[in-house]
């Protein structure tokens, strides 16, 4: 589900990006156990508008990131963001749960999967984290940030944002749906009471 005007200005401002820069970067590298190794690839579904993008490539050491997002006009603006980055990175306007159609991604393709809080707005969240395994190699990382159930149902996310009303998710059941896709959790946290979901799993088969 796309967002809504109040929730797209909400995610790309100096705030959100300090946020990530400075909190949610430093955590989930704790979370992987550090950066990535010398040439990863990595695929970013949902890249907005390209900031996670840029720090997968700068922060976390990803050689190259395929980055694909529902909404064209996000596309348009990480391509803007990214343009100094343009050999190391493919965007695509497409569904994060058909990366065959976005990049063309068989089976065991990157060594990275990152999901910076986008698997929230999918209906069928679960074949969002079936397809990010899917691509995944043996061995490689699923790297997640996310909002819950818990967030979603506070006044304020739903009197200003759009998302699917039905089957969201706690952090419990978050974690507890990545074994049934070979990713087994490295280390993970939640933060305010509930609402966020962070961490790092690993596809072990
Ligand atoms: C809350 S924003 C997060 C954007 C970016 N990852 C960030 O952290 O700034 C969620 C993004 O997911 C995208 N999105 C929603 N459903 C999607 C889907 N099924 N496949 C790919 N992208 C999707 C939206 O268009 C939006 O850009």
């Amino acid at each position: 589900m796309l967002m809504n005007k109040i929730e797209t200005a909400a995610i790309d401002n100096p705030a959100r990006r300090a946020l990530q820069r400075l909190y949610e970067v430093p955590t989930l590298l704790k979370l992987a156990g550090g950066p990535l190794s010398p040439g990863a690839s990595a695929v970013e579904i949902g890249c907005g508008p390209g900031y996670g993008t840029k720090l997968i490539l700068d922060r976390f050491g990803a050689a190259r990131v395929d980055a694909v997002d529902l909404d064209p006009s996000m596309v348009a603006k990480a391509r803007r963001r990214l343009a100094r980055d343009a050999h190391r990175v493919r965007l695509a306007a497409g569904d994060a749960t058909d990366l065959r159609a976005a990049f063309d991604a068989e089976d065991g393709t990157y060594d990275a999967a990152f999901d910076f809080a986008i698997i929230h707005h999918i209906p069928n969240w679960r074949s969002a984290l079936a397809e990010a395994a899917r691509v995944l190699k043996p061995g490689g990382l699923f790297i997640f940030e996310e909002v819950t159930a818990h967030a979603l149902a506070r006044p304020t996310y739903r009197l200003l944002f759009d998302h699917p009303a039905r089957d969201r998710f706690t952090a419990e059941e978050f974690l507890a749906e990545l074994p049934r896709h070979g990713l087994a959790v490295r280390g993970s946290l939640t933060r305010v009471r509930g609402d966020y979901v962070l961490g790092a799993a690993i596809r072990t088969s």
